[in-house]
């Protein structure tokens, strides 16, 4: 089985009790479940990982090099939008790489309408809620299959 880590960052614990309006009523852990599950149909080992602590996710990141990774997915939160410290963590990963976002981030403020990570990611998926991570996983499964 192929190794997916999902990375979750700042604030996204809080899913669940954070502003329905965009993230709607899904927990974290749930998430994470369903992420498990359809693992199991598209045969990928779904490892997923939270912090609020950038260095901490930096670090995560890292690991990642000598863990058997063989893709990431990451909603990192607010440091998407200016954690270079973050950018370049995953730019020194040489496997594929998909962003989700839950709310549709070009639809809100315009600080959210820019990732810093655009250059080190194969792309991105916002907008449709848990089913953005759900569509992450399936990108990332065909990523796998095929890296082109
Ligand atoms: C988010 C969008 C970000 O702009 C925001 O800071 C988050 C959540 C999303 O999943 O829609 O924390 O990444």
């Amino acid at each position: 089985m192929k190794k997916v880590l999902v990375l979750n960052g700042i604030n996204l614990n809080m899913f669940g009790k954070r502003d329905p309006a965009h993230y709607g009523a899904v927990t974290l852990a749930q998430i994470d479940d369903s992420l498990r599950d359809l693992g199991l149909e598209l045969d990928l080992a779904v490892e997923c990982f939270q912090t609020n602590h950038e260095g901490e996710m930096a670090q995560r990141i890292h690991e990642a090099h000598g863990d058997g990774t063989e893709a990431v997915m990451i909603n990192a939160g607010a440091w998407t939008h200016y954690s270079y410290g973050i950018a370049d963590a995953l730019a020194i990963l040489e496997v594929p790489i998909v962003e989700v976002h839950m709310s549709n981030v070009h639809a809100r403020e315009t600080f959210r309408h820019h990732s810093v990570f655009s250059s080190v990611v194969k792309g991105q998926i916002c907008g449709f809620g848990i089913n953005s991570y759900l569509l992450g996983l399936r990108a990332a499964a065909d990523l796998l299959q095929d890296p082109d």
